[in-house]
């Protein structure tokens, strides 16, 4: 099942040429690639994902001159924040060039566009005459992938090649900003804080979920769910005591010291956001291997990376 994992980038490189897809390894979360310009190519990424067609997907490059060929009219703000972050973990929201196929941008005006940081996958692009489009590499509505495991596991042998870079180094997906006149716009909270996007930016406005009509998928509130059910709780031992007879698996912060668990598992000891970020999504995963009754995660400090991790545990809830 696993033998598509490789880390041949000609092999991956021959592969997208061909129009078939590869899963590429970024610092946020693993990719599900295509060609970009090729409609044929990047309806197969829906049909694997199952994801519905009104979704856009975020074109990834690797150098700031690619911009040119994807977007028109791009604000002064943006080129500040493409300079600050990329390559990293900051997608733009920017008014499309009429040749970026409307199966990429769910027939919006505007495209997704974001350079990842990641060795391989630089690579990778910088050996192709197109961008590649990728959401992340996982169903529709479930956790992102932060390994070629985890990919293989959703996908096995479907996808030709899963790219091997190794676990995510941010592991949450990329922060989505967008521009209206002045204003700049969040539309997901991801792994550059809204703290540092404002540094660059100046204030910026939250656009939260709205499950109806939403403006980005990552915003759906259901999403990035296990199969265990998953609630959030600001005291995790009166939870526990709450759920008696349950198989019960914590995800905790920094401490370890809850009594009545199955399994407890500890993000950082240290109490670093960005150690907690990186193993968040391995560790739902791992977690859902277990066939435990319930997932009790604990709320985070609202600040930095926190804000990110809550967002993602609040749609993981079901
Ligand atoms: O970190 C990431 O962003 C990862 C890695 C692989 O780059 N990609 C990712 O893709 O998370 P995906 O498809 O799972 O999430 C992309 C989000 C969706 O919520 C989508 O709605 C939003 O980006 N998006 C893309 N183009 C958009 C557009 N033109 N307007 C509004 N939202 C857009
Ligand atoms: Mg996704």
């Amino acid at each position: 099942m696993h033998n598509a994992i490789t880390t041949d980038i000609a092999f991956c490189q021959q592969l997208l040429k061909d129009n078939q897809l590869v899963a590429i390894p970024t610092e946020t979360v693993y990719g599900l690639a295509a060609n970009a310009f090729d409609e044929v190519a990047v309806s197969k990424i829906f049909e694997m994902k199952g994801r519905p067609l009104f979704n856009p997907l975020i074109v990834h490059i690797h150098d700031i001159a690619q911009l040119q060929e994807l977007a028109t009219d791009i604000p002064d703000k943006a080129m500040q924040l493409a300079k600050e972050f990329w390559p990293g973990a900051l997608t733009l929201i920017l008014p499309k060039r009429d040749t970026v196929p409307a199966i990429i941008t769910g027939g919006k005006p505007t495209v997704g566009v974001r350079m990842p940081n990641h060795k391989l996958t630089l690579e990778l692009l910088k050996g192709l005459p197109f961008p590649l489009a990728a959401p992340s590499a996982n169903p529709f509505t479930k956790v992102s992938p932060t390994s070629a495991q985890h990919v293989a596991h959703y996908f096995g042998d479907r996808i030709p090649a899963i790219l091997d870079g190794g676990p995510c180094e941010v592991g949450l997906e990329s922060t989505i900003v967008g521009f209206e006149g002045e204003n700049s716009i969040v539309y997901r909270k991801g792994g550059i804080s809204i703290e540092a996007i404002e540094a660059v930016a100046g204030k910026v406005t939250l656009i939260t979920e709205n499950e109806t009509a939403p403006q980005a998928p990552g915003m759906l509130l259901k999403h990035y769910s296990p199969r265990t059910p998953l609630i959030i709780s600001n005291d995790i031992q009166t939870s526990i005591e709450i759920n008696t007879h349950k198989r019960i698996g914590i995800l905790s912060f920094y401490s370890d010291a809850f009594l009545g668990a199955e399994i407890i598992k500890v993000l950082s000891p240290t109490r670093n956001l960005e150690e907690a970020a990186k193993t968040l999504f391995a560790t739902l995963h791992e977690l859902d291997t277990l066939n435990l009754d319930l997932i009790i995660a604990e709320r985070f400090p609202e600040e930095g990376l926190g804000s990110s991790i809550n967002d993602r545990l609040f749609r993981a809830q079901n």
